[in-house]
């Protein structure tokens, strides 16, 4: 398996599995800290965890395919999620979204992540953000931002170093 596993993963892997009668039972937060330390969850990641909890991969995998927050695929240094369900469609989520395709020269027709070419910003349809009285709502990394226009887009993406 090659994957270089710095102590401080290794140390916060042993201190999440503490924290459970059975060792499975960690797995979504062990994947949440793979994916803050690599950027996303590769295939390597996912045989580790296992082997690590006595899981098969499918069991790790299963997850990572099923929770939207997980990534298999790098992203930018800067990640904006666009809420694409009914309240922002309506709202102008569309166009946001657009917007910022665009700007980033990626592919508007496209729903699922894609990164600039500098690999500073990636872009993605999600569903709802839960703030549909606000649309149309975006995520830039873990910032929440409400009633976007393109205007603001560009405000927010400025501010990203
Ligand atoms: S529909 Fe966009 S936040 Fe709910």
């Amino acid at each position: 398996m090659n994957l270089d596993i710095p102590k401080s993963l290794l140390d916060e892997v042993e201190e999440l599995i503490s924290h459970y009668p059975q060792k499975r039972s960690a797995s979504l937060m062990l994947l949440h800290a793979f994916q803050e330390h690599f950027g996303h969850v590769s295939k390597e990641s996912v045989e580790w965890i296992a082997a690590k909890l006595d899981l098969r991969p499918i069991n790790v995998y299963e997850l990572v395919t099923f929770y939207p927050m997980f990534r298999e695929e790098p992203a930018g240094r800067h990640v904006i999620k666009v809420c694409r369900t009914l309240s922002c469609a309506l709202g102008g989520s569309g166009k946001l979204h657009g917007h910022l395709c665009q700007k980033l020269g990626l592919d508007p027709k496209v729903h699922g992540l894609q990164t600039s070419k500098d690999g500073k910003f990636s872009v993605e349809f999600v569903e709802c953000l839960a703030s549909c009285g606000t649309a149309p709502v975006m995520m830039c990394n873990e910032d929440f931002h409400e009633s976007v226009s393109a205007d603001k887009a560009d405000q927010i993406m400025d501010q990203c170093s």
